[in-house]
């Protein structure tokens, strides 16, 4: 008999962008609104925003390589990427394919996974099965957004919510499970409680390739036209959240014959603490057992889970034989819940020539991109030579 294939994280990291921000700049900007406020409906304090010239892509890859090195893997080690963003560099390509590219992954597929803030669960799930299967062997699954750049900061009831960030771990196939029961769901009548209308096909802002006011950047980013800031219903999306995350938490642990007092961590989706302490309690689960660390990152959407997760390790919060639950909502509506059982040692120091090597194979990658570059540059050249010549 054929022995079943399980999937292990193997490595993990985030990226979170240098630049603070805490409640008082709000009051500062004008916002009828206090740090009082913020901090006791939501739990945040402070988020971590891009600079004008950061990119999505540019936070995946920071992480990636993070997840990389603590997985002792190189490039050529991953046949899959998939990135989990609701806020890409671009429509095409995939961000996905620009990480790829950057990190010089000559033999991976790539593609981009939208589900909102449930993305990074679904892209684990999706990554678990490759591996699982055997259609895949190692796959760096990244969780990255930055809806900043969709913000209205004149409406105090989004705003104040969200940050920027990158999370991403590295699957591998195991022996025994590592990842274990996992769901995911989607109710799409749910779809205007929680949208960026314009921008896509349905609502074409951007059709002649100019924002409608005008303004090729925004204050914070590209995105000033009215339809393509953030909208939400903000009573409604607090109320479904606190059902809808138990309910596919208690799915995952029970498809994976785990009961509360098994579970060693919950880290849920870093929206809102009153939306966590209602899931946990809901599941029966003590305060203690449930991550979070919205109070320094906001809603990052894709990436809190990662981020999440990154920072219990780095806080030995997770041991080796612990069963975790991660458990996420977001628009769409979207869900889903994934139950795992930690199996690798967490090293307590990242080794001086970790960074160095890093750094060395992200040149020799951007020197590898640019040379199929300018390889592809000179035969355009060329076909457009004997073009002219037929
Ligand atoms: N500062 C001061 N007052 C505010 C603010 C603010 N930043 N925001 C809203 N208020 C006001 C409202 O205008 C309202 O005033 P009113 O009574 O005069 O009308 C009052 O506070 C109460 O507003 P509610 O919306 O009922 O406040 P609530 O306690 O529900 O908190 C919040 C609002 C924090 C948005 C909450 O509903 C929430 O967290 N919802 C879930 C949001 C979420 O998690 N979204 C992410 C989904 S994931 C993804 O895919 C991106």
């Amino acid at each position: 008999m054929m022995k079943r294939r399980y999937a292990e994280i193997a490595g993990w990291g985030m990226y979170v962008p240098s630049r603070v921000v805490p409640n008082d700049t709000f009051v500062t900007m004008g916002l009828d609104t206090s740090d009082d406020w913020i901090s006791s409906r939501t739990g945040i304090e402070r988020r971590h925003l891009v600079a004008p010239d950061e990119a999505t892509s540019d936070m995946a890859v920071r992480a990636a390589q993070g997840a990389m090195g603590v997985a002792g893997m190189n490039a050529s080690d991953i046949d899959l990427v998939i990135v989990a963003t609701c806020t890409p560099d671009h429509v095409m390509p995939s961000t996905a394919s620009i990480v790829q590219d950057r990190l010089g992954m000559l033999n991976a597929g790539a593609m981009d996974l939208n589900a909102a803030c449930s993305g990074f669960v679904y892209a684990l799930a999706t990554g678990a099965a490759q591996v699982e299967s055997g259609r895949s062997k190692n796959v760096l699954v990244i969780g990255a957004d930055e809806l900043s750049i969709y913000l209205d900061w004149k409406d105090r009831s989004t705003c104040v919510l969200f940050g920027d960030g990158a999370g991403a771990v590295v699957l591998r196939p195991a022996a025994e499970p590592g990842l274990m029961g996992s769901t995911m769901g989607s109710d799409g009548s749910g779809a205007s409680l929680l949208t960026i209308e314009g921008g896509g096909s349905r609502v074409r802002t951007n059709r002649n390739g100019v924002h409608p006011n005008g303004h090729a950047n925004g204050s914070n980013g590209a995105h000033d036209a009215p339809m393509n800031y953030l909208r939400m219903n903000g009573p409604q999306i607090f109320r479904w959240a606190t059902q809808i995350m138990p309910r596919a938490a208690e799915q995952v642990m029970a498809a994976s014959g785990l009961k509360p007092e098994h579970i060693s961590l919950f880290i849920p989706h870093q929206a809102n603490s009153r939306i966590m302490e209602a899931t946990a309690k809901r599941l029966g689960l003590p305060k203690d057992k449930v991550y979070s660390n919205v109070r320094e990152y906001g809603n990052t959407s894709a990436a809190s889970i990662p981020i999440a997760l990154c920072e219990a390790l780095k806080t030995g919060r997770v041991a080796v034989g612990d069963y975790l639950v991660l458990s996420s909502f977001g628009a769409g509506l979207t869900w889903a819940a994934l139950a795992l059982r930690w199996s690798v040692q967490i090293p307590t120091h990242v080794t001086a020539w970790q960074p160095i090597r890093r750094q060395v194979q992200t040149r020799m990658a951007a020197v590898r991109s640019v040379l199929r570059r300018g390889d592809r540059a000179v035969r355009t050249q060329i076909d457009r030579r004997l073009g002219k010549g037929d």
